[in-house]
């Protein structure tokens, strides 16, 4: 992942693309994740300064706001499936209004997002394919439609700031506005839907580590990054090989594939010890979760602004928070591992449930 010019993030430069890349339209899909160098450069240095961590903090308050409404909703806390009620609605109301699109469009949005994160997966059917590909004309139909509205009257959001640019010059064309719109609906959604479902789940199964957080809250930043290590919402990723070599005692050909396998990578043992363990004191080698090098996930201080976010309200409001079921469904998938449904019981605070009498 550090060495992008022996390993390239752009599958055209494969021999042999495996069914799924093969039906991938590239004009459509091709997003920042798939591109080198020069142009990776360029686009990536527009967008981020959307996503440092001295911006993204500006949006706590907010997140919190969110959060709270959420944890409001939740109408019997004995019986709740976190999914649903916290980890699924988080991300893609925080990404929307980062974003700039309207609440009343959130839900098509969301519906659309789960459509087109199916392209990642090997898993996808024909069927899911096409509606994948309407999905991605839909959103980019939308996209034009405020990209036009923000011309004319610009807000503070992403869209109204990339069509500045866009006005600046020959930085940025209508299509790579797009691109990086449409990206950063799958990118910032699933991903952290799963960082905070799986590690709840973790947290469940882990009494005492769930205890350990609750005396020692100033513990949830390190404890989400070993909740990222021990159950990575993104297993595994993909490069290119660009020159014959040998690599693990394997000969590599160039245009070979690769598949990455973080979710194993964050649990070898040679790097971490006791690695199939939850240990929220860990103080090892950092994961690679985020991956690494030029591709390193553009919103991971976003990402654990709403995991830490999610995981402080979660125990504040409520006590006795456990698994209602031994074994929760799990999507079908492989690249975004995450929970289908996570039911859970727990009990609101005496504190914070005479609050809202
Ligand atoms: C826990 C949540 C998340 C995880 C585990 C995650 C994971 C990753 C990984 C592994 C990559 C590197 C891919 C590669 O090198 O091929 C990546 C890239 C990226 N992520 Fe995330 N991500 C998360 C949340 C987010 C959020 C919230 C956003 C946006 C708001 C986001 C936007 C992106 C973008 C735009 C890229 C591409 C960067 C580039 O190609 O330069 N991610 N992410």
């Amino acid at each position: 992942m550090r060495d992008h010019r022996r390993f390239s993030s752009d599958f055209e430069n494969r021999t042999q693309l495996s069914q799924r890349q093969g039906q991938i339209n590239p004009a459509v899909d091709k997003s920042l994740l798939f591109l080198d160098p020069p142009e990776h450069t360029r686009l990536r240095s527009l967008v981020s300064k959307a996503f440092t961590p001295r911006t993204i903090e500006t949006l706590e308050p907010r997140v919190r706001e969110i959060m709270s409404e959420l944890l409001d909703q939740i109408a019997n806390p004995e019986s709740y499936d976190l999914m649903q009620a916290i980890a699924d609605p988080l991300p893609v109301i925080v990404i929307a209004e980062l974003i700039g699109v309207p609440p009343k469009d959130r839900a098509q949005f969301k519906t659309w997002s789960d459509q087109r994160a199916r392209i990642l997966e090997p898993t996808i059917t024909p069927r899911e394919r096409e509606i994948a590909a309407e999905a991605g004309r839909a959103l980019e139909a939308y996209y034009l439609g405020i990209i036009n509205e923000r011309r004319a009257d610009p807000r503070d959001d992403l869209i109204s700031a990339l069509a500045a640019v866009e006005e600046e010059g020959d930085k940025l064309t209508e299509e790579d506005m797009v691109m990086l719109l449409r990206l950063l609906l799958i990118a910032g959604n699933e991903t952290t839907t799963n960082l905070i479902g799986n590690g709840m789940l973790a947290l469940m199964r882990h009494p005492d580590q769930l205890q350990l957080l609750r005396r020692q809250p100033e513990l949830i930043p390190s404890a989400i990054e070993e909740l990222l290590r021990y159950d990575s919402p993104v297993q595994t990723d993909v490069r290119t090989v660009m020159e014959d070599m040998e690599l693990g005692g394997k000969q590599l050909r160039k245009g070979d594939g690769m598949l990455l396998l973080l979710g194993s990578a964050n649990r070898d043992p040679e790097v971490y010890s006791d690695p199939d363990r939850l240990d929220l004191t860990r103080n090892e080698a950092s994961h690679i979760a985020f991956g690494r090098g030029i591709h390193y996930c553009l919103g991971a201080p976003l990402a654990r602004l709403e995991g830490r976010v999610a995981f402080e309200m979660l125990l504040e409001r409520f006590e006795d928070i456990h698994l209602l079921t031994d074994h929760p469904p799990f999507k079908d998938h492989v690249v975004l591992r995450g929970l289908e449904a996570l039911p859970t019981g727990a009990r609101p605070f005496r504190h914070v449930a005479q609050a809202a009498s």
